[in-house]
């Protein structure tokens, strides 16, 4: 049977999701030795990766139905490769080489000379596939949620809108290179925004942007829970701590004031000061994931991270 790589269609967006929902529900029964539900993926995020990477957003199809998907995001000149799928009656048989290769081929049009992924240490044949195609595992990423969520809004934190980020753009780029030389974080901030998936804080003195967060709240109203999806702070700054520690509070406020009880914040082991100070703050460790790079990178130390996980 031939299967066809092509760019996903918004009339794909369905299938793409009970892919998603089927695959890892088989996954999670695996795992746990009984059946278990997975939730369907928003419709809002796909639609948000599709705009902001319109020809990186992919699908396998067979004889017309959608077997499987896989997300590529451009970066500037890194970039990344989630969420990525093949329905489990389907494993085996390709379908994800051949999904892998037009990902990759997308991010190398694209210019990222970096290209990772984010998944489970002990899945080893997905570690097996990932190194397979030349991927070296660099570090570990780590997922804590909070639950005491700060009840302050901060003097220096105010929300971006969609209509102040042409002012912001030149420092949103700064701020992304300040972390990695070869990062640029423009369009995560602005998919959010025009997209209205999240919202974004930056953290300004005399007129300066210090840091910014973008903390994703598209999940259902029953959805307890947000995410911080991005964290800039200015590693030139002596202030990095204070600033990370206010965009923190700011955003645990933000998500008080929606009425949801938890935080998950997705980082790099590479940010060590990150950890320590989250545990301070009561954030219980919920998972661990493994992050494995094509190309040199390695983040500069301090407090700035983003998922590189959907
Ligand atoms: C990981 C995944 C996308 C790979 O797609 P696939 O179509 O099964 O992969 P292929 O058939 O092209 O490649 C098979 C190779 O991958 C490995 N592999 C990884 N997961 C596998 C799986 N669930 N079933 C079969 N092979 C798998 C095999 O060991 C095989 O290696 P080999 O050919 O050297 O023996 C798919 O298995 C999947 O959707 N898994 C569940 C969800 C998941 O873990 N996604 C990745 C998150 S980071």
């Amino acid at each position: 049977m031939q299967v066809v790589v092509r760019p996903m269609s918004e009339e794909d967006i369905e299938q793409v999701r009970t892919v998603g929902q089927r695959t890892w529900s088989d996954v999670a029964s695996k795992d746990a030795g009984r059946k278990v539900r997975y939730p369907f993926r928003p419709r809002e995020i796909i639609e948000a990766y599709r705009w902001k990477d319109p020809q990186g957003c992919l699908v396998a199809e067979e004889n017309g139905v959608v077997v499987g998907s896989a997300f590529s995001h451009v970066w500037g000149g890194t970039g990344w490769i989630g969420p990525f799928e093949v329905l489990p009656e389907k494993q085996g048989h390709g379908i994800g080489t051949s999904l892998m290769q037009a990902s990759e081929s997308y991010l190398a049009k694209a210019g990222c000379g970096v290209m990772g992924l984010e998944t489970m240490p002990y899945f080893l044949r997905n570690v097996h596939f990932y190194l397979r195609f030349g991927y070296t595992p660099k570090e570990m990423t780590f997922i804590m949620s909070g639950k005491e969520l700060a009840r302050e809004s901060q003097e220096c934190v105010r929300r971006l809108e969609i209509e102040d980020l042409g002012h912001c753009r030149e420092r949103i780029l700064e701020l992304s290179r300040s972390m990695h030389p070869s990062l640029d974080l423009t369009n995560e901030v602005e998919m959010a925004l025009n997209k209205k998936i999240g919202k974004c804080l930056v953290f300004e003195k005399r007129g300066r942007i210090g840091g910014l967060a973008v903390v994703h709240d598209f999940y259902p109203a029953d959805a307890d829970h947000a995410s911080l999806r991005l964290m800039l702070v200015d590693s030139q700054s002596r202030f990095q701590k204070k600033i990370f520690e206010a965009l923190l509070s700011a955003c645990e406020h933000l998500v008080k004031e929606e009425r949801r009880k938890r935080l998950f914040v997705r980082f790099s082991s590479t940010q060590s000061r990150v950890y320590p100070l989250l545990h301070e703050r009561s954030y219980v460790l919920e998972g661990a994931n493994i992050r494995m790079v094509k190309g040199r990178y390695a983040e500069k130390e301090g407090y700035s991270f983003a998922a590189w996980a959907g």
